[in-house]
């Protein structure tokens, strides 16, 4: 039987150190919507797993994203959303346009020399995917439609026009787990006859039905609806996409809905999750409480799931668990590109 990797990677700080470096560094991460920044002289702020990050639709139309950081001595120079010519930093007052030059910065007069033109926000690559904004702080990344591989394919195959998705609502939440057990919670459901008798009860989650597939970083779960349950939609099947590293995108059968959003560490022990939801323009509003009632239900029952392992792997009682070969594949596939992108093996392949 596979063993899991060793559970001391759920707890060493080290261990994220290299993670943050080697992993989240040079990783799209979603960010937000294009409905955060509708018309020029909009912006929001948002985060790259840990960096902090603005985006910004500027007098010309552009979309940039810039890191959240003043370059004078730190502050994030934006917060939340809004509409506005400039960003000032609330520490000092140095003030950027919208297309991250510094515009001004008061007593700049009294310094010789002072480089105005140097000191603009730092550049970080954004890429949209329908309404869904990326934002890269790497170094030269690959495009993002490369990173998102056969992902859009695959919902546009369900008969899912993202292009026509409204914003509604984000959820947030901060779970005491680390964020690799939150993403192997997501990346199986085996666990959800046991732990979601309401999600069973509608998704065949039996073995023959609950088709799983991995294609490059992508991780996919599809699930069919039970014969006896009577489905309201065009979408006839859920599908549960995971982009390594850490980002989950759900879309239930039914009508026009999909949810997308990152696990952030925080720390080894703590993750930060938030989940954007859209809907079709004309799905009806008590549909749409149902979904979110029912979501929010799966959700309350995994983290009570992932801040258990967490409490388990935490003790140092035992070194590492073991993965069901079929139903466990996806955690085994996403251990494998984790323990890749690490550069150090922890057992053999
Ligand atoms: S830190 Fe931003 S103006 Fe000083
Ligand atoms: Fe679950």
């Amino acid at each position: 039987m596979q063993s899991t990797l060793p559970y001391s990677w759920y707890t060493d700080p080290e261990v994220l150190r290299r993670e943050q470096a080697l992993i989240f560094r040079s990783a799209w991460q979603y960010v937000g919507h294009l409905g955060q920044i509708p018309e020029p002289g909009t912006f929001f702020a948002g985060r790259a797993g840990r960096t902090p990050i603005v985006v910004t639709r500027a007098r010309d139309d552009e979309l940039r994203a810039f890191v959240n950081v003043c370059r004078h001595r730190g502050f994030p120079v934006a917060e939340g959303e809004g509409k506005r010519e400039t960003l000032q930093c609330p520490y000092h007052a140095w003030t950027y346009g919208l297309d991250g030059e510094l515009r001004s910065a008061p007593r700049s007069d009294e310094e010789p020399e002072f480089p105005r033109e140097e000191l603009a926000l730092r550049r970080a690559e954004v890429g949209t995917w329908g309404p869904f904004v990326f934002v890269n702080t790497g170094p030269d990344p690959e495009p993002l439609s490369h990173a998102l591989g056969s992902m859009p394919a695959q919902v546009e195959e369900l008969g899912l026009d993202v292009g026509d998705l409204v914003f509604h609502t984000r959820w947030e939440a901060e779970l005491e787990a680390n964020w690799k057990i939150v993403c192997e919670n997501f990346l199986e459901c085996y666990h959800c006859q046991v732990a979601h008798p309401a999600f069973a009860e509608v998704i065949d989650v039996s073995t023959d039905a609950y088709g799983l597939s991995t294609d490059g970083r992508l991780s996919s779960q599809r699930g069919p609806v039970r014969e006896n349950v009577r489905l309201e939609g065009e979408l006839q099947r859920s599908q549960f996409h995971f982009l390594w590293p850490n980002l989950g995108v759900n879309i239930f059968a039914g009508r026009a809905n999909l949810s997308i959003g990152p696990m952030v560490p925080l720390t080894p022990d703590r993750t930060y999750r938030f989940l954007d939801y859209f809907f079709g323009r004309n799905v009806d509003a008590a549909w749409i409480d149902e979904l979110m009632a029912f979501d929010a239900q799966v959700g309350l029952e995994d983290r009570g799931l992932v801040e258990g392992v967490h409490r388990g792997m935490a003790s140092g009682a035992l070194d590492h668990g073991v993965l069901m070969g079929r139903s466990e594949q996806l955690i085994s596939h996403f251990q494998h590109l984790t323990e890749t992108a690490l550069e150090t093996p922890a057992r053999p392949l």
